[in-house]
């Protein structure tokens, strides 16, 4: 049987996504049938709709999404219908090395970058039978979406579905920036150089583990303001001397230095904003082939670290719940990161709000 969803495709070229109607079949084998209940609109479809990622195409875009379980194929085990999971960009293919070593997040086996399931194939369709391709093999955007298993993390029902979607990537991706990646031991010095969804993740995090002090930078008031609200302690416009005043108020550089933009200009200002011997954390992504310069004789002198950062080094499976859980508990003000609940109409006026670098986070809530 297949279902129709209302979806927002992007046809390969141009910055608008086309809200229609597609066609969704049946999971396969160890497949789950997911009916959206939130997505968030993420920096990182943005990328592609400006044309700075190539992807296969029609995509069906989102990749940060949260529903209920409505059927699973043949041999799913993890969840059944009526869960309610939060989706993962990255599915693990749970037999790769990485996989084996506890790194899903490094999965050599997944398909995911290529919008493809397992066996190479989507259960996605146009109404006249083109194929489409889920991004990243969620394609959280549409009604309905058919995931591997792997890719569908149970959590517990009182977490609501908008808050849950962000768990699927700023959150994981920001928070696990600070606790797995970096981790920062509390008291660290540290600054946040944009304060969009994801910097505000790192934000919380760094708040979660006790860094002191916290520099937010952005180029928004706004955006300071709400880095502020989620425990920042000092707020730097970035069109001022920005490594100036790091040095003034860690007394010397940071002890760690997160960049969540993804623009050369910002990674290479990365080094100069830490201490010697402080780690930089390079969490936004620029586009494809574009490249940073920094002074490699100042960074090995002052034995300074730079780490790049994918997916938060998430376990989706540990680190799912995990985040539910601190949210639940009052730990992580999840609900205020999202400064817009929209419907998949107004899709297209999200990211030209972002393209302004206005609001912290649209989510896209379904029916
Ligand atoms: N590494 C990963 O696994 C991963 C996961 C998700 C997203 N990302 C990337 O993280 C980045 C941020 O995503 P987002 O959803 O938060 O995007 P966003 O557009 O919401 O946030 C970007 C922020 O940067 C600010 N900004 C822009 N130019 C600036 C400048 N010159 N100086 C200081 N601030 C500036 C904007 O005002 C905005 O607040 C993107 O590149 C995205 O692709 C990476
Ligand atoms: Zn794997
Ligand atoms: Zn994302």
């Amino acid at each position: 049987m297949t279902r129709t969803a209302l979806a927002a495709v992007h046809d390969g070229s141009g910055d608008r996504l086309d809200v229609r109607t597609i066609r969704v079949a049946d999971p396969g084998p160890g497949e789950v049938l997911v009916r959206m209940g939130a997505s968030g609109v993420c920096g990182s479809d943005r990328h592609v709709l400006d044309g700075e990622w190539q992807l296969p195409s029609p995509t069906v875009m989102g990749h940060e999404g949260a529903g209920v379980v409505e059927a699973v194929g043949a041999g799913v085990q993890d969840v059944a219908v009526g869960d309610h999971v939060v989706l993962s960009w990255c599915y693990p293919c749970r037999r790769c090395r990485a996989c084996a070593q506890g790194k899903a997040w490094a999965c050599t086996g997944t398909r995911s970058g290529e919008c493809l399931l397992p066996d190479g194939t989507t259960r996605l369709t146009d109404e006249d039978g083109t194929t489409l391709y889920p991004y990243l093999a969620a394609g959280t955007m549409s009604e309905y979406s058919v995931v591997p298993e792997s890719a569908a993390v149970r959590i517990p029902k009182e977490v609501p579905f908008d808050v849950a979607s962000l768990i699927g990537c700023s959150i994981a991706t920001g928070v696990g920036a600070v606790v797995n990646n970096a981790r920062v031991p509390s008291g660290s010095s540290s600054v946040v150089i944009g304060c969009g969804g994801v910097g505000l993740a790192v934000v919380m995090g760094l708040a979660l583990a006790g860094a002191d002090p916290i520099i937010a930078v952005d180029t928004s008031d706004a955006k300071l303001a709400s880095a502020r609200s989620f425990g920042a302690t000092h707020t730097v416009r970035a069109d001022s001397d920005v490594a100036a005043q790091v040095v003034e108020i860690t007394g010397g550089g940071a002890d760690f230095a997160f960049e969540v933009i993804g623009r050369p200009q910002t990674i290479e200002q990365v080094p100069g904003l830490l201490a010697t011997a402080g780690t930089g954390v390079l969490v936004g992504l620029p586009a494809e082939g574009e490249k940073a310069s920094i002074d490699v004789l100042e960074l090995a002198e002052s034995g300074k670290t730079l780490i790049g950062s994918n997916y938060g080094g998430a376990v989706p499976s540990v680190d799912f719940p995990k985040l539910a859980q601190l949210y639940l508990a009052g730990r992580l003000p999840l609900d205020a990161l999202i400064s817009d609940r929209i419907a998949l109409a107004e899709v297209n006026d999200a990211f030209d709000a972002m393209r302004a670098g206005e609001r912290t986070r649209s989510v896209i809530v379904f029916d």
